[in-house]
């Protein structure tokens, strides 16, 4: 499979974000293996979505988020439930979308230039906590409902083929 699974940038967000689902959803028929699938899916939306300045999962061991397969600077380990952005978003169960990274208490610091950012629990069918993933920008406001919206789409899929 060729690494160059680029889509077209002058359809709407909707029409791309629909065109990347396709795109990863091929990667499903490659293997069943949870961190190949993973590691090239944070490659496609990095390669794809150019507001992205990071992205990647933190995946839980029981106790604590370890992080996973990513795209980007390196980054911190662990990060404890509750804490940061990931840890409050594996915690509550819920998407956190924060428009300005230096308006949310506690948030963890892992690229100074990172400005806001999306964090999208994985949550199976048993309530119970896979990992979040986690997308950063340099740009304030990156993320909004429609970067929700097929995010949640994305990591639902996800949960039910591979968990
Ligand atoms: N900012 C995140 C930490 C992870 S990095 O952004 C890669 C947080 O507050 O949880």
């Amino acid at each position: 499979m060729s690494e160059e699974l680029v889509i077209d940038k002058s359809l709407t967000i909707e029409k791309q974000y629909e065109e990347l689902i396709v795109l990863i959803k091929n990667f499903f028929n490659a293997t069943d293996n949870a961190i190949s699938i993973m590691a090239n899916l944070t490659a496609i939306l990095k390669q794809n979505i150019e507001k992205i300045s990071w992205v990647g999962f933190y995946l839980s061991n029981g106790i604590q988020l370890y992080l996973g397969p990513f795209q980007g600077k390196a980054a911190c380990s662990f990060i404890e439930l509750g804490k940061g952005v990931c840890g409050s978003a594996a915690l509550s169960q819920q998407t956190i979308i924060v428009p300005d990274v230096n308006k949310f208490p506690g948030h963890i610091v892992c690229d100074s230039d990172s400005r806001s950012e999306i964090v999208i629990p994985l949550i199976d069918d048993d309530d119970k906590l896979i990992g979040v993933l986690d997308l950063d920008s340099t740009s304030l406001n990156a993320f909004d409902e429609t970067d929700k919206k097929y995010l949640e789409i994305i990591c639902n899929y996800l949960v039910e083929e591979l968990f």
